[in-house]
C-alpha cells in the first residue's frame, strides 16, 4: 500500500465535522492521517489534568473508517500555562530576548522542566492509545528545531558546557580546537564558557560551530527520550519525526536518520526551479535512511502561507509533485493539512479540503491522486539505486556561515543545489550523503562546496577515487578541519594530493564581476591562483592559471574547479565528468525519469513531464495503473506523469 493522507486537526472543528471528515477521507482514498500534533492544550488544559474523550472519539471514528492514525505526541506546542508557570523554560535568543507563547515551539530544548512535562504528556498519550486499532505509527513532536533550534539561556549555557566537557575532556583540548589564543579568549575554567551570545564583533568560529553541533544534539536527545518512552509502552509501533530535508539546515539530519524507524520528511516548493529543489529534498530524505522507502509527511495541495508571495499550484502540479516524491523513494504521500483552517496563523495555507469545499480543483485532484496511488500499491517497498552521490555536511555549512569569510557571496547551499540541478538535467539520480559514508557503490561523487571536511571524510574521497571512482570537487572545499582550523601548506589542504593542485591565494570576485576562461566560459564569485602539481589542466583563466583540472588517482580521477561556473558552462563540465564515470542518460529536457526496483527484479519507471509539450522516453512494459502495454516508447503528455512496470530486458 502507498500511504496517502495528511495532518488531521479535528480540534479546530466542531464535532459535527469529524464524521464528515472521515467520510471524505474514504472518498479520497486517504488511508492514514497524522493526528494530535498540536493538541497539547486540549489534552492537558490545566497542568496535570488530562482530557482524552475527544481524541478517543476521533481515533474510534478513524478505526471505524479504516483510516490509520499516525498519532502525534503534542510536544511541539506547549500550552499557555507552560510558559506562565515555568518562564525559565522559555527559549532565549542570542540577544537575550525571551520568546513567549502565542505561536509554537516556545521552549528551551535543554530545559529539564520542558523535558519532564513533554515526556509526561507523551506517556499519557502512549498509555491511552497503546493497542488502539487505529494506531499505526508514532509522529513524535513536529519538525524539531523549526523555530527554536538554538537557545542561549543560562540552562542552555550549562548544557553546552557539559556537552563540551564530554567532547573535549580537557580545557586544554578545547582551547586548542577553538584557537582561543586569538583575541585573548583562552578559557581558564569551564564556567567561563558561554553560548555565542551577542558580542561586540565576530564570535569565535570554533565556539559558534560547536554551539550549532550542541544545539542539534540537544534536539536529537529530546527525540530519543520520547522515542524510547514510546518504545517501552508500544514496542511494536514504529516511531518517526518529520524532518525538513533540504528545507532547514539547523539540525544535522545525518545524525537523526539512524534514530528514526522510518525517515519522514516535509517539503514545500521554494526557489526558481521548485521541482529541482523538490527532487533534491527527496533524494536527501531517501539518503538519510540509507535508501529505504520513506514517508513524505507533508507537502501542500496548493499555496502555502509563509512566503512573501504564495503561489497557488496550477492544475496537475500537485500530482507531479507527489509522483516526483514517490519516484524518488517515498512510500507515503501526505499533506499539511487535511482541512484548510478557518482561523489561526495558517488559515491561508491550502489543505486537501479547501475552504470552498468539494466543487474545486483541489478536491478533484485530491480524489484523483488517491485513486492513482491506490493503483500503484505494488511499488511500495521498492527502492531507488543511485549511481552518483553529492557530498554534503551540515557542520561545513554551519562553519561557513560565520560572517568573517573571504566572501559572503559564496553560499554553499546555492552551489550544492546548482550542481545538483545540472545532474538532474542530465538525468542522473543521486544520493545526497555525508562525506564519511560508504561511497563504494557510486561511480561518480561530486563535492560542490564542502569548506570543512574531517580527516576521515578527506581520506574517504581519496579511497573512492583510488578504487576507480570519478570525483568532481568545487572551489573552497577541503579548506578547514573539523574545528574550522585552516589546513596549512596550500589549499585545499585536505585534497591537495588527490586533486594534484595547490592554491596559494584566493581572489574572490566582486558582485557582477566575471573571470573569462580560455575555453569560452566564465566564472563568477570566486577565483584563485592555483598551480597544477600532478594534475592536467583542462581549462584556464585568460591569465593562464588553472580553472579546471583533472588528476589521475589510483584507478580513478579527481576533477577540480577553481571558480564557480553556471548554466551551460557548468553543464559542460558536469556532463563530461558524468560521461567519464559512465553515469547518466540521454535526458529529454524537462522530462524527469527515475526508476525504482524490488529485489525480485520488478522495476518501475516514473516519468514526470515538467514541460508544456508532449515528451517521450524509451520504455517497454505496462503502464500503471491501467495496464496498457508500452512497446518501446512511452509518450507523456504535457504536464503529465506516467508510470511503467518495465519488462526485464
Ligand atoms: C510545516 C509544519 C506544519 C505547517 C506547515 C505549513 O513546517 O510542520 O505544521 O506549519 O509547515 O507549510
Amino acid at each position: 500500500m502507498i500511504v496517502y493522507g495528511g495532518d488531521w486537526n479535528p480540534e479546530q472543528w466542531p464535532e459535527e465535522v469529524w464524521a464528515e471528515d472521515v467520510a471524505l477521507m474514504r472518498e479520497a482514498g486517504v488511508n492514514r492521517v497524522s493526528v494530535g500534533i498540536f493538541s497539547w492544550s486540549r489534552l492537558e488544559p490545566v497542568e496535570g489534568v488530562f482530557e482524552f474523550g475527544w481524541l478517543d472519539r476521533c481515533l474510534d471514528l478513524l478505526a471505524a473508517g479504516g483510516v490509520q492514525a499516525c498519532l502525534a505526541t503534542p510536544t511541539a506546542a506547549p500550552p499557555p500555562w507552560f510558559g506562565h508557570t515555568y518562564p525559565e523554560a522559555l527559549p532565549v535568543d542570542a540577544d537575550g530576548r525571551t520568546l513567549h507563547h502565542g505561536s509554537r515551539q516556545a521552549f528551551c530544548p535543554s530545559s529539564p522542566i520542558y523535558r519532564e512535562k513533554a515526556l509526561r504528556v507523551a506517556e499519557q498519550v502512549a498509555r491511552r492509545y497503546a493497542g488502539h486499532p487505529a494506531l499505526a505509527i508514532w509522529h513524535v513532536h513536529n519538525e524539531y528545531g523549526c523555530h527554536n533550534a538554538r537557545c542561549y539561556c543560562d540552562t542552555s549555557a550549562a548544557a553546552f558546557r557539559a556537552w563540551l566537557r564530554e567532547r573535549y575532556g580537557t580545557l586544554e583540548a578545547l582551547n586548542d580546537a577553538w584557537g582561543t589564543d586569538f583575541w585573548s579568549q583562552r578559557y581558564g575554567d569551564w564556567e567561563q564558557i558561554l553560548p555565542p551570545r551577542a558580542t561586540p564583533t565576530f564570535v569565535n568560529p570554533g565556539q559558534q560551530l560547536d554551539f550549532r553541533r550542541f544545539s542539534s544534539d540537544a534536539l536529537l536527545d529530546l527525540y530519543r527520550a520520547e522515542r524510547d518512552l514510546l518504545a517501552e509502552i508500544t514496542p511494536d509501533v514504529p516511531a518517526t519525526t518529520n524532518l525538513m530535508a533540504g528545507m532547514h539546515w539547523d539540525m544535522d539530519y545525518f545524525s537523526f536518520g539512524p534514530e528514526l524507524d522510518v525517515i519522514a520528511s516535509d517539503h514545500y516548493l521554494i526557489g526558481d526551479d521548485p521541482h529541482v529543489h523538490l527532487a533534491f529534498s527527496a533524494d536527501l530524505a531517501r539518503s538519510l535512511g540509507g535508501g529505504r522507502p520513506w514517508v513524505l509527511m507533508e507537502h501542500s495541495t496548493s499555496a502555502v502561507n509563509w512566503q512573501g508571495h504564495n503561489r497557488a499550484k496550477r492544475p496537475g502540479e500537485m500530482r507531479r509533485n507527489s509522483i516526483q516524491h514517490l519516484a524518488r523513494g517515498a512510500d507515503a504521500i501526505m499533506f499539511f493539512q487535511w482541512r484548510a483552517s478557518r482561523a489561526g496563523a495558517e488559515k491561508w495555507h491550502s489543505g486537501m479540503v479547501p475552504h470552498a469545499g468539494k466543487d474545486t480543483k483541489i478536491w478533484r485532484e485530491v480524489v484523483e491522486l488517491g485513486a492513482l496511488l491506490k493503483g500503484l500499491a505494488e511499488v511500495a517497498g521498492s527502492t531507488v539505486a543511485a549511481e552518483a552521490a553529492v557530498l554534503l555536511d551540515y557542520a561545513s555549512i554551519w562553519a561557513q556561515d560565520h560572517p568573517a569569510q573571504p566572501t559572503s557571496n559564496l553560499r554553499p547551499l546555492e552551489v550544492v543545489t546548482e550542481w545538483y540541478g545540472k545532474l538532474w538535467e542530465l538525468g542522473v539520480t543521486c544520493d545526497v550523503v555525508h562525506p564519511e559514508s560508504d561511497l563504494s557503490g557510486y561511480r561518480l561523487v561530486v563535492v560542490p562546496s564542502l569548506y570543512l571536511v574531517s580527516d576521515a571524510g578527506a581520506a574517504n574521497l581519496e579511497r573512492f577515487t583510488a578504487a576507480g571512482g570519478v570525483a568532481l570537487v568545487g572551489p573552497y572545499s577541503g579548506i578547514v578541519d573539523e574545528h574550522d582550523r585552516v589546513r596549512l601548506g596550500g589549499y585545499p589542504g585536505a585534497w591537495r594530493d588527490l586533486l594534484g593542485v595547490t592554491v596559494e591565494e584566493f581572489f574572490p570576485l566582486a558582485a557582477g564581476e566575471r573571470v573569462e576562461l580560455s575555453g569560452g566560459g566564465a566564472g563568477t564569485v570566486w577565483s584563485e591562483v592555483a598551480h597544477a602539481t600532478t594534475a592536467k589542466v583542462l581549462d584556464t583563466y585568460l591569465t593562464g592559471e588553472p580553472a579546471w583540472t583533472r588528476n589521475t588517482w589510483g584507478e580513478g580521477a579527481a576533477h577540480y574547479l577553481t571558480t564557480l561556473l553556471h548554466g551551460d558552462d557548468l553543464r559542460r563540465v558536469v556532463a563530461e565528468v558524468c560521461a567519464e564515470a559512465g553515469v547518466g542518460t540521454s535526458a529529454t529536457p524537462g522530462l524527469e525519469v527515475v526508476r525504482r526496483a524490488h529485489p525480485d527484479g520488478r522495476r518501475y519507471l516514473f516519468a514526470i513531464n515538467h514541460t508544456g509539450a508532449e515528451a517521450t522516453v524509451a520504455a517497454t512494459g505496462v503502464a500503471l495503473p491501467d495496464g496498457t502495454p508500452v512497446e518501446g516508447r512511452l509518450t507523456v503528455p504535457a504536464g503529465a506523469v506516467a508510470i511503467v512496470r518495465e519488462t526485464a530486458p
